[in-house]
């Protein structure tokens, strides 16, 4: 085996939520790998200084504002692709909200957001991707960012947003059957605790609470420490290359043995 069946030079790659966090590492790491990405956020300006910081990279990047709890907004986007470049190799649906609400104070308004855009939204790009792709009869690549949530309860006001990480979960393993005759490869990625500006600021506005917020959090984490951007930005370069070439409909965990962890204790002192 060589180094070369990591190589995604010259495939496009499709991304939402890309103007921050793990969306933009990312970019950062398949952009400098030679793919084109087509980075896309509902935040302008911030796309704007991800793209000026990928291009420093010396990646090729183009941009589109894209609110994917929109379909009209989606569809626009994906049209983009098509007239600009035929279609996309790769998407990487990433952009995602979140809650921290107790279930019984959840409004239907906050449940409908977080389902909109951490799942309807995944739901719409994967399928304005596969058109494309469908028609071109091109191989491809989904990869859904989910979550350790969609696996395992983690409390704290977060029910909203585990269920959509359980939908995205599921919703791989569907789209990995039913897309695996045309060659379209779908997996999922489940991060734990990833330390991006927003994550950080969530532990911060827990004031002092956030120590033990951290230590809860590390607890749990066998390797000993959050992820970081880098380390979600290099599984999805497996998954979207040729190393990856058998498999689909696979969850990844890339959280440090979190998930592996019986939370009752297998490790350390008692
Ligand atoms: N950070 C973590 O600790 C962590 C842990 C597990 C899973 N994840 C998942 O990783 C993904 C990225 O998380 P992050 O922490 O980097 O997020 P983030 O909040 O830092 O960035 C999300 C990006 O999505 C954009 N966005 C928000 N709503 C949008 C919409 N409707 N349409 C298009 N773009 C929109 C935001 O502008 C932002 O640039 C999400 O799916 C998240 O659930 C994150």
């Amino acid at each position: 085996m060589s180094a070369s069946i990591f190589d995604i030079s010259g495939k496009v790659v499709a991304i939402t939520g890309a103007a921050g966090g793990i969306g933009l590492a990312v970019c950062k790491q398949l952009g400098t790998s030679g793919a084109t990405i087509v980075m896309s956020d509902i935040n302008e300006s911030a796309l704007m200084a991800g793209k000026a910081e990928l291009e420093k990279l010396g990646a090729k990047v183009d941009t589109f504002v894209c609110d994917t709890s929109i379909e009209k907004s989606v569809i626009s986007y994906f049209d983009y692709i098509s007239k600009k470049y035929g279609q996309a190799d790769i998407l990487v649906n990433n952009a995602a909200a979140g809650i921290h609400t107790p279930p019984q104070d959840t409004t239907l308004e906050e449940w409908n957001r977080v389902l909109t855009i951490s799942l309807t939204g995944y739901f719409l790009c994967a399928r304005e991707f596969s058109k494309l792709l469908l028609t071109a009869k091109k191989p491809g690549v989904v990869v859904n960012i989910a979550s350790i949530a969609g696996s395992s309860a983690i409390g704290r006001g977060n029910f909203a947003y585990s269920t959509a990480k359980g939908g995205v979960i599921q919703f791989t393993r569907e789209l990995a059957i039913e897309w695996a005759k045309s060659k379209i490869r779908v997996n999922a990625i489940q991060p734990c605790s990833v330390n991006t500006p927003g994550w950080r600021h969530w532990v911060e506005t827990e004031g002092e609470k956030a120590k033990p917020l951290m230590d809860l959090l590390l607890r749990g984490i066998p390797l000993g420490r959050v992820a970081e951007p880098e380390d979600i930005a290099a599984a999805v370069h497996f998954l979207a290359s040729d190393a990856a070439a058998m498999i689909t409909g696979s969850i990844l965990p890339v959280d440090g043995g979190n998930l592996a962890y019986n939370a009752g204790g297998t490790l350390g002192d008692y």
